[in-house]
């Protein structure tokens, strides 16, 4: 499979302050891929990092065969390189529908958001049932749908996403993830953060552990979860 996205000795942080020593990693089309890791490790920060909000301090990220280092988000956005962070990014006061038509601000014919639109409502039904609601209204569930449905709404060749199971039960996580592998199999590539690494390398082809913003292990998620250190230091021992 072609590579989607490379990352190549990245280093960065905020400002004096350093957080990522060095960090590489490599996505391939159509794969999902698990970035998992103890509470701050750098994950967010090198999600930060790839989608430009952070400036890197040196390394390279590449993008569809491009070097994107150093370019905002909002090109980044426009080049298919699509971001979802950690916490709650909704509009609450705003219906479903205005939240999901505010993904596509880039966009600039109205055929290619209705065309989005309604993929993203063949993909979450429940969106569509409810989009004319207030977004805050919604469950934690499907606000999170709504993210995710906001972030497809640029059709996105690459899907970076932050802790998608933050703040949900776990019912809810099982449900959100199905949704997740369901988009997938429709041919997204999807890149994300889970600070539930277990489910995460259940549902990913591969998987990268970062620790003090270093690459710790990397390999097919099947592996790492049967990797005994992996499952003592980062799977709650069993
Ligand atoms: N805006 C910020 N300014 C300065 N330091 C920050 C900022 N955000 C995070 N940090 C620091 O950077 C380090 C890495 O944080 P980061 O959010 O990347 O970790 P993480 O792996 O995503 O953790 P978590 O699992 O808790 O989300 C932490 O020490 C954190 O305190
Ligand atoms: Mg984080």
């Amino acid at each position: 499979m072609r590579t989607i996205l490379e990352v190549k000795d990245l280093h960065g942080g905020y400002g004096k302050l350093k957080i990522l020593y060095g960090v590489s990693l490599r996505v391939r089309e159509k794969e999902m891929v698990c970035v998992i890791g103890p509470n701050g490790a750098g994950k967010s920060t090198l999600f930060k990092t790839i989608v430009g909000i952070l400036k890197p301090t040196s390394g390279k990220i590449i993008f569809d065969g491009e070097d994107v280092t150093g370019l905002s988000t909002d090109v980044l956005l426009r080049k298919g390189l699509a971001y979802i962070p950690q916490g709650r990014v909704i509009f609450p006061y705003m219906s479903v529908e205005e939240n999901l038509e505010m993904g596509a601000y880039v966009r600039e014919s109205k055929e290619e958001v209705m065309d989005s639109l309604e993929k993203v409502y063949s993909m979450f039904p429940v969106l569509r049932e409810k989009r004319k609601k207030k977004a805050g209204t919604l469950s934690g569930g499907e606000q999170q749908l709504l993210e995710i449905g906001m972030a497809l709404m640029l059709n996105p060749k690459i899907l970076l996403f932050d802790e998608p199971s933050l703040g949900l039960s776990p019912k809810v996580v099982n449900e959100v993830f199905e949704k997740i592998e369901e988009l997938r199999k429709t041919g997204v590539t999807i890149m994300l953060i889970e600070q539930n690494a277990r489910k995460a390398l259940e549902v990913s082809d591969y998987g990268y552990v970062l620790e003090l913003g270093r690459n710790r292990f990397e390999g097919p998620a099947k592996e790492l979860l049967h990797n005994d250190e992996v499952k003592r230091l980062y799977l709650g021992g069993g």
